[in-house]
């Protein structure tokens, strides 16, 4: 039986011409034309003035923490619901994440949560040097509120929005609010170039600054002299051609995803206990992810075995990520809130939602989970 992955590349049928084309012209190295290229229609597509194409999303993060300067022991505040990558960096720096919890709407960071703790913060005269806002499975967070309560105190937001590539927020896109943001290209993303990551930043100085650290900082001499510790961060141009034959099909990467979710949600949505992640009212989901929480108590078992009987039918699924204040590597972290993001992991199930499924996947998906329902709940 042909396994279904959760959300494997899908390539357009322009990439392999770019790529070619680095071939013939031998622009191989990690800069030349395609990089140059994929950085600007990046910036159209997501209506930012400026980008740096990166290694990875968490190598765009790194330099962003280490162009606002975070230093050691500094706290940064970041979402607790999201994937272990949105943190690393923070340790990386050798300062201390602050976990905030999410809110029901949009399983994203709880605004009034963030504004009790920068408050409680502020009292206590240490505010966190940061805060990292995730868009999580293709949803934006509430961007206005969290931008307007760092602005209060003046903490410089960097958005996460490594799944969130094609979403809305108010019309715009989520990553372009903050004084950064980030973008993942990781092969299991919206769009792909096998690895890789994008910085974007309305201000022309930090992005310059953020190539410079991404290239080893070095000094213009010609003999290799460096100032500062920098990195070895860029895209190859190689990598670039996939990421531009990407964008091309960006909106119906989009649409396809958005489809597997109303099939899923035709289908599965009136089964007692199974309830979808919602759609906030402020912007567009991409559905990157299709999750649901499954209630045992209502649907008669819960998600684990859901997931491992479509892993006996050779159907890739995953609980929802596990909360960062949970995680051993963060034992020693504190967390604002935690329940809600508790809940979710408890209950949370991502089905495959490649952009590549087709109708008959969907069904075998569905199938199994019906039957599931059938043999194990209460009908
Ligand atoms: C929320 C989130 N942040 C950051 C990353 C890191 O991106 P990358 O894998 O490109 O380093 C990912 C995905 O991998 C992610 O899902």
């Amino acid at each position: 039986m042909k396994p279904i992955l959760l959300s494997p590349p899908h390539m357009g049928s322009e990439e392999l011409r770019f790529v070619h084309e680095a071939f013939t012209t031998n622009w191989i190295a990690p800069v030349g034309p395609n990089v140059d290229a994929f950085e600007a229609e990046f910036c159209q597509t997501v209506g930012s003035a400026h980008a740096v194409a990166v290694s990875s999303g968490t190598a765009a993060l790194h330099l962003a923490l280490r162009l606002i300067g975070v230093a050691p022991e500094d706290e940064v505040f970041c979402s607790t619901l999201t994937f272990v990558a949105t943190a690393n960096p923070i340790t990386y720096m050798v300062a201390k994440p602050v976990f905030i919890d999410s809110d029901r709407t949009s399983w994203n960071m709880d605004p009034e949560l963030l504004s009790t703790a920068l408050k409680q913060r502020d009292r206590s005269g240490k505010l966190p040097k940061a805060v990292i806002l995730v868009h999580l499975y293709g949803q934006s967070a509430d961007i206005d509120p969290i931008l307007e309560i760092c602005d209060r105190y003046d903490i410089p937001l960097i958005e996460d929005a490594a799944e969130a590539l094609g979403a809305t927020y108010k019309g715009r896109t989520p990553g372009t609010f903050g004084r950064m943001g980030i973008y993942s290209f990781n092969g299991n993303k919206i769009i792909t170039t096998s690895g890789g990551g994008m910085l974007v930043s309305a201000e022309p100085t930090l992005m310059e600054k953020a190539r410079f650290l991404a290239t080893q900082a070095r000094d213009p001499a010609p003999h290799y002299q460096h100032s500062e510790v920098g990195y070895n961060y860029r895209l190859s141009n190689v990598l670039a051609g996939i990421g531009r034959g990407q964008l091309q099909v960006l909106s119906e990467r989009v649409a396809a995803r958005r489809h597997n979710f109303e099939t899923y949600y035709q289908a599965l949505g009136t089964l007692p206990g199974l309830k979808f992640m919602p759609e906030a009212a402020f912007g567009k989901a991409t559905r990157w992810l299709t999750c649901l929480t499954v209630d045992p108590e209502q649907f008669g078992c819960d998600r684990e075995q859901i997931r491992l009987a479509l892993a006996d039918h050779h159907i890739e699924s995953r609980p929802v990520w596990k909360p960062l204040h949970l995680q051993p590597v963060f034992a020693e972290a504190e967390c604002m809130g935690g329940a809600v993001a508790e809940h979710l992991f408890q209950r949370g199930l991502c089905l495959p939602s490649g952009s590549s499924l087709t109708d008959e996947d969907l069904q075998r998906v569905i199938q199994v989970i019906q039957d599931v329902y059938h043999q194990k709940g209460r009908s």
